[in-house]
């Protein structure tokens, strides 16, 4: 075998967002929960992870950069992941490259990682389970694991437990399992992408100082301390689940949103019943929730469903695309930017994703165009939602109207620059391979980021 060689896969795995909510370990190494729950899937074009992996007989040592930078890959989570992939690994042949990897090579062969997410980290997005999904997924690819997606899933699983839910695209549960080594606690797919495909889903990225809480630590302390907790997984969740699985089966809208909802106010309770509490919502999230519910009230049916994770980022999804663009215009009336922010002017080209952003120097745009803060760009993902919403410039948010459910009461109040910005998505598909050299982000010949 020569040693020069790299072969190398990349692929690319969506996050996804609850809609049951996972809250609650009953095995810390295995990531067993305590409760199903049930999630959406959101368009990787969007929010998702891309992924290359490489193997060469060169590589000394096990290495993973994230976003550029290299990171560890000592935690038990990663190593858990990685021995799982190498005992199921198979043989491997190249004969385009004269490269053939017997089943037992893998033990000793090493691999690079390079994990890339197209959303700003910063944003406080879970980027965790779009991550191991990817790892998982393009990893059992590399080393030809023939396992199918739901075994794929247990492994995800113990990176991060919802990360098992992204190895498929549309609506999909997570089933807890009983297994005391967690063979049956595996993801499996609801619906695909395409079942229901007339939601939209608009994240409110909400501008916060405040470090938060690792879901990790959190949901260990509610399982300790917290009396509530053990209703909601043995009383509340189960019925749910049921209810849930019915309403997107049937694309049961008013059931889904008030599930939804429901099941998102009883998280943060048990949060707030942990001690000492945990507050992952704050003012803006509390705001948006009321700005929907009187909405909602006034409509006598639901017309958008909200829910939050460990963060005070909302997640609202609503029935169609002209709940959507009304969604938007209520938002942006309550929530207009920083008026040094323009609308879509300097924003990305619509045709251009964050990823081909990666390499762009900054500063230097900054000081061509000095306007041009390109992540302060207000509504961005799927713009299209904003021309519905007759939204173009500033002017147009200063002259939205009140919401109807508003009018007869004292003037609405609005908060400039509590939320950073919007993303406007939809539910979309599970993991991909990707054949485009230009998006590999290790070097061919190398094996190094590129
Ligand atoms: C609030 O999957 O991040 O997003 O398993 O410890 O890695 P670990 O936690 P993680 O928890 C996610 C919790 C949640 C709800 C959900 O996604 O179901």
């Amino acid at each position: 075998m020569a040693e020069k060689w790299v072969l190398m896969v990349t692929a690319q795995t969506p996050t996804n967002i609850a809609v049951i909510k996972y809250w609650g370990k009953r095995d810390e190494n295995l990531i067993l929960p305590i409760n199903d729950s049930i999630s959406v899937t959101l368009d990787p074009q969007h929010l998702c992870t891309t992924t290359s992996v490489a193997v060469s007989p060169a590589f000394t040592h096990d290495r993973m950069w994230l976003n550029g930078k290299e990171i560890s890959l000592s935690g038990g989570r990663y190593q858990n992941c990685l021995r799982e992939l190498r005992a199921r690994a198979s043989d491997v042949e190249d004969e385009e490259k004269g490269i053939k990897i017997a089943k037992k090579d893998w033990e000793k062969l090493h691999v690079h990682i390079a994990s890339y997410n197209n959303f700003p980290t910063a944003a406080g997005l879970a980027s965790s389970a779009a991550g191991f999904a990817c790892l998982v997924f393009s990893l059992a690819k590399l080393m030809n694991v023939k396992e199918d997606h739901s075994k794929l899933s247990a492994i995800a699983r113990q990176g991060s437990g919802s990360a098992c839910r992204s190895l498929y695209g549309g609506f999909v549960k997570w089933i807890m399992g009983k297994e005391e080594n967690g063979s049956d606690s595996i993801a499996v797919q609801l619906a695909d992408e395409k079942h229901w495909g007339d939601l939209v889903i608009i994240i409110a990225v909400v501008s916060s100082r405040q470090k938060e809480t690792s879901s990790t630590s959190g949901m260990r302390e509610t399982v300790e301390t917290s009396m509530l907790i053990e209703h909601r997984a043995k009383e509340v969740v189960p019925r749910r689940i049921i209810q849930m699985e019915e309403a997107i089966k049937d694309h049961d809208f008013p059931s889904f949103s008030r599930l939804a909802c429901s099941d998102s106010n009883q998280f943060h309770a048990v949060c707030l019943d942990t001690s000492p509490p945990i507050f992952y919502m704050n003012d803006t999230s509390h705001r948006i929730i009321s700005c929907i519910e009187k909405w909602n009230r006034f409509e006598g049916t639901p017309q958008v469903a909200y829910t939050f994770d460990a963060g005070p980022n909302a997640v609202l999804i609503a029935h169609n695309r002209n709940a959507a663009k009304l969604l938007l215009q209520r938002l942006l009336f309550y929530f207009p930017p920083q008026s040094d922010t323009d609308l879509s002017r300097y924003s990305l080209p619509s045709h251009v994703d964050f990823y081909c952003w990666k390499s762009v120097n900054f500063n230097s745009l900054k000081s061509i165009f000095p306007l041009c803060l390109l992540f302060s760009s207000y509504v961005i993902g799927d713009k299209s939602i904003l021309e519905d919403a007759g939204v173009h410039n500033m002017k147009d948010i200063e002259a939205l109207a009140a919401p109807p459910e508003v009018k007869d009461n004292t003037p609405a109040q609005k908060y400039k620059g509590d939320v950073s910005y919007f993303i406007c998505t939809r539910p979309g598909k599970g993991p991909v391979l990707l054949n485009d050299e230009t998006k590999e982000l290790l070097n061919a010949e190398t094996g190094l980021p590129n």
